[in-house]
């Protein structure tokens, strides 16, 4: 198979592009990210990363319509890390997935999974993927789910008889292994096809919303067990749209809209802080918000503490000032970071926005076009 070939490498100067700590250039910002993939690819080695995208386009027929469920992708991502794909529904997510699992075949671009082409049975191997909204057959157990998914994969016997049993202490399942799956809640279905995922020890996991329909306690245990995965090398691909999840646990992620990567990097890169700030008051100490609010300060009262807007640093310190000079005593200034929901939601919008404004036509093509 041929490898991608080699381009020079990207400045990644800017945030959509990774940014600091990034391993390897990331997307392009919105808009540059469709106009060609050369230099946004470049510097990836496609052999190294676990997943490499380049342009990858897919289309769907709609009757005399084509839809374009993923337009111009590009990403990379490391082997052993966490990366979270975020978009809203419909945004292309199970789509990227079935192309980095070669079910579905990319109009244009290519994919490469550990350097190979995922339409290759043999590069499919040890590759666990939880899809989205699965259905086991109701007549089975959970373990004979088990043993089924082990066989197809290539486990041999006994050591599915050792690692059913940890499988379904893993997640949860241990005293549940026995019963017909057709009487398993939509949580306990879900804990099972995460163990139906890691059957084979695999070392990419694609994760197509691991916590739908998980309670709390149960989506703290996923997490759990996907740092515990990835502390054994494991890379893991998590779409989803539970950003306090992905927040939590992911160490990379792209959002994509409308088919699109639109803003891409660390967690830490994105929820970047803010001109946000956090004051508390020693015990026993109060001030008024309003009182200190004006001169580049927008200060309210949150939970015992005061929250500051600040026009800049100058105006953080005048602050200072004003609650020493009334004897005050300040036991914590911390920065505040923007959660990846705020900045998911302004990403969203920002896109949304400029669509409006420049309205480039339906997202549909026309039919003939492009072919
Ligand atoms: N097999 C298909 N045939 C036709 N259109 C499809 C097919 N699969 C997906 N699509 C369309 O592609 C677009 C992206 O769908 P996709 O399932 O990838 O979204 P998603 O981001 O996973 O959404 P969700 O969060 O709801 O799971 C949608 O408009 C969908 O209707
Ligand atoms: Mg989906």
């Amino acid at each position: 198979m041929p490898a991608l070939p080699a381009t020079p490498i990207a400045s990644g100067d800017s945030p959509a592009q990774g940014g600091r700590g990034s391993r390897y250039p990331r997307a392009a910002p919105a808009g540059e990210n469709n106009a060609g993939a050369a230099n946004v690819y470049a510097g990836v080695d496609t052999d190294a990363a676990a997943i490499a995208v380049r342009g990858v386009s897919k289309e769907f027929r709609h009757g005399r319509r084509r839809l374009r469920a993923l337009d111009g992708v590009n990403l990379a991502v490391g082997r052993g890390e966490v990366f979270g794909l975020l978009g809203a529904n419909g945004a292309g997510k199970t789509t990227l997935v079935k192309v980095l699992l070669g079910l579905a075949r990319p109009t244009s671009g290519e994919v490469r999974v550990r350097g190979r082409d995922p339409r290759r049975a043999a590069a499919r191997r040890r590759i666990g993927y939880l899809p989205e909204g699965h259905r086991f057959p109701g007549y089975l157990t959970g373990k004979a789910s088990l043993r089924l998914f082990g066989r197809l994969a290539g486990v041999a016997e006994g050591t599915l008889d050792q690692r059913i049993p940890e499988l379904l202490e893993l997640v949860g399942l241990a005293g549940r292994g026995g019963d017909r799956v057709g009487r398993y809640s939509k949580g306990m279905t879900q804990r099972l096809g995460l163990a139906c995922a890691l059957v084979d020890e695999p070392d990419i996991l694609f994760l197509d919303e691991p916590t739908d329909g998980v309670d709390p306690v149960g989506r703290r245990q996923i997490r759990d067990i996907l740092l515990a995965t990835r502390r054994h090398g494991t890379t893991i691909f998590i779409n989803s749209h539970l950003l306090s999840e992905v927040e939590r646990t992911c160490d990379h992620v792209a959002i994509l809209h409308q088919g699109r990567v639109v803003r891409e990097g660390t967690v830490e890169d994105l929820t970047l802080p803010t001109m946000r700030y956090r004051v508390r008051l020693g015990e026993g100490q109060a001030a008024t918000a309003e009182r200190l609010t004006g001169e580049g300060l927008n200060v309210v009262a949150s939970n015992g503490s005061l929250e500051v807007e600040v026009a800049d640093l100058a105006a953080l310190n005048r602050l200072v000032d004003r609650l020493r000079a009334d004897h005050l005593l300040i036991a914590e200034v911390s920065p505040l970071r923007a959660a990846l929901e705020d900045v998911f939601i302004e990403v969203v919008e920002g896109e949304e926005r400029a669509a409006a404004v420049s309205d480039p036509g339906p997202r549909t093509p026309d039919p003939g076009g492009g072919r």
